[in-house]
């Protein structure tokens, strides 16, 4: 099993996963006795993998289009955080989410161990998205740097590569979170985008997003989404750039930084690159994911 060397301030470990304070232990006890709707929409990624692009392209599937709504509300209120809990704001996704008229979308980064009982129950769907791992590990590298929810992170990429190779950062181990997911893949309620094809034709995309949602759009109302949800639209918009949100430093870096495929090429050494693709290949190989490092 994985050995943690240390515990930093505010960090937790709970089964064998590290946490950050706004994930507590009685959030993750209650997070797997949440009670889930039959039409529920779990959005379940890894961080950084492109989850706040996923949650507002589905809220607007779910809710007709409705950019009058997704102009006034910020996403992260109408699509809670199930397993957050900020005790500045005193914001709980928990509660926002019980009380939520349906169909909710709901989003999540923990693996399948950790997440409501229910989900193998009812006939929720959930929408699983990957992001090839080098980009998302830059992605997140960024993010802890801008993010005072890290133990206010003053390290370097060398020390975050490292961290994010043995599992050390918040929600644990991508490695074992994707393997979590791709094993159960093949559920009827359960369907893997990738943040590269939507990069690569957004439309198409929504598109397939709506045939599996059950939620047939005009062409022309999928377009509107794909417009609206562009990179630089939302980083224009205030309900979707997290600007607003006291937590993130935006002058370090912001939320929504580059939105690209192949920025690792920029970060990754040779060396680094190298002993990336063996740790993969030694716990990933035989899953034959179609990852794509470069569009
Ligand atoms: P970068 O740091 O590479 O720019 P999450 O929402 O899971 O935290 O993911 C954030 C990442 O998704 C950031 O990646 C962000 O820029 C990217 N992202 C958010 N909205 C996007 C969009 N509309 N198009 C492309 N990338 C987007």
């Amino acid at each position: 099993r994985r050995k943690f060397k240390h515990v930093l301030p505010g960090e937790h470990v709970y089964e064998d996963i590290l946490f950050f304070g706004y994930t507590p232990p009685d959030i993750l006890d209650a997070v797997k006795d949440f009670e889930i709707r039959n039409d529920d929409v779990i959005i379940a990624t890894y961080p950084k993998a492109g989850t706040t692009w996923l949650q507002e392209i589905t809220w607007l599937i779910m809710n007709d289009a409705n950019f009058e709504e997704a102009r006034q509300t910020q996403v992260y209120f109408r699509s809670p955080f199930l397993e957050f809990k900020d005790t500045v704001l005193n914001e709980v996704g928990i509660e926002l989410a019980n009380p939520m008229k349906s169909p909710r979308v709901i989003k999540s980064h923990l693996p399948v161990k950790l997440m409501p009982k229910q989900i193998h129950e009812k006939p929720c769907k959930i929408m699983v998205l990957f992001r090839n791992p080098k980009d998302l590990c830059v992605s997140y590298y960024h993010f802890y740097r801008s993010s005072s929810s890290f133990g206010k992170f003053t390290g370097t990429w060398d020390n975050f590569f490292e961290m994010f190779m043995e599992g050390q950062v918040d929600h644990g181990s991508w490695f074992d979170y994707t393997q979590s997911w791709w094993d159960i893949k093949d559920q009827d309620n359960v369907k893997i985008f990738f943040y590269e094809d939507m990069k690569e034709d957004l439309a198409r995309e929504v598109e397939k997003m709506c045939q599996f949602l059950n939620k047939p759009l005009s062409r022309e109302i999928i377009t509107k989404i794909a417009n609206h949800c562009q990179f630089e639209s939302m980083k224009k918009n205030p309900m979707t750039n997290h600007l607003d949100v006291y937590s993130i430093n935006s002058k370090v870096s912001p939320f929504l930084r580059k939105g690209t495929v192949g920025d690792w090429k920029d970060h990754f050494t040779v060396t680094q690159n190298e002993r990336f693709d063996k740790l993969y290949n030694d716990i990933l190989g035989t899953y034959l994911i179609p990852f794509k490092y470069t569009l």
